[in-house]
């Protein structure tokens, strides 16, 4: 079986999306849903699913390193061999990333490298772009700069609300992380020997 957690900060439609499509089938089990916000909508979901969770709020912890070794421990105890990112709001820490080598994926409302970071709807709807889109991808030590595993575009040559652009955005990330958890369980991703910013797919 190929056990992975989770880690949402928010209402947690991209977790809802894993455990209604890829929980329980083809060996892909989620045993662990994790959060710094402790009341996040996101950990009822799992609750309702059966999938233990667990709250790190940065308050409770020394710093970030001390909150994170706790959270690295508590995913570390569940078994999960893939931490998937959907929603989660806070950088996760080098030694963080060290413990699960290309094991972190996160999924991103935008065509990177176009508008990393927080907003970045917003960003591009400042920047008038009308091609919008959806970006999974590893997570290294930067802000939304690893390794790209599947992107999607949608054009939107008239939208002027964050809102509109969100409605067609969560609908393609909702099959798109599916997607690419899949691929992984398979074994279908790899990072290419020649070129390690480089994400080789056998689909
Ligand atoms: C998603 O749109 C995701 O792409 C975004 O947060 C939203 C979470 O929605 N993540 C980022 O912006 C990461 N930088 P959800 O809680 O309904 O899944």
């Amino acid at each position: 079986t190929f056990p992975i957690a989770v880690l949402a900060s928010g209402t947690g439609s991209n977790l809802q999306a894993i455990l209604d499509t890829v929980h329980g089938r083809d060996g892909i089990e989620v045993v662990a849903v994790g959060s710094n916000v402790a009341d996040a909508p996101a950990l009822e979901r799992a609750r309702r699913a059966g999938v233990e969770t667990a709250a790190f709020p940065l308050a409770d912890h020394s710093d970030r390193a001390a909150r994170d070794t706790a959270l690295a421990d508590w995913i570390e105890g569940r078994g999960a061999r893939l931490v998937v990112l959907a929603g989660y709001m806070q950088l996760l820490t080098p030694s963080f990333l060290a413990r699960f080598p290309l094991g972190v994926v996160n999924v991103h409302p935008a065509l990177l490298p176009a508008f990393p970071g927080l907003r970045a709807v917003e960003q591009a709807l400042a920047h008038g772009v009308r091609v919008f889109g959806v970006t999974v991808h590893f997570v290294d030590e930067g802000v939304d700069t690893g390794p790209i595993i599947l992107q999607r575009a949608v054009e939107l040559p008239h939208a002027r609300e964050a809102g509109e652009v969100f409605e067609q955005i969560h609908a393609i990330e909702h099959a798109l992380l599916p997607e690419a958890i899949r691929l992984i369980a398979r074994g279908a991703v790899r990072i290419d020997p020649a070129d390690p910013r480089r994400v080789l797919l056998d689909r």
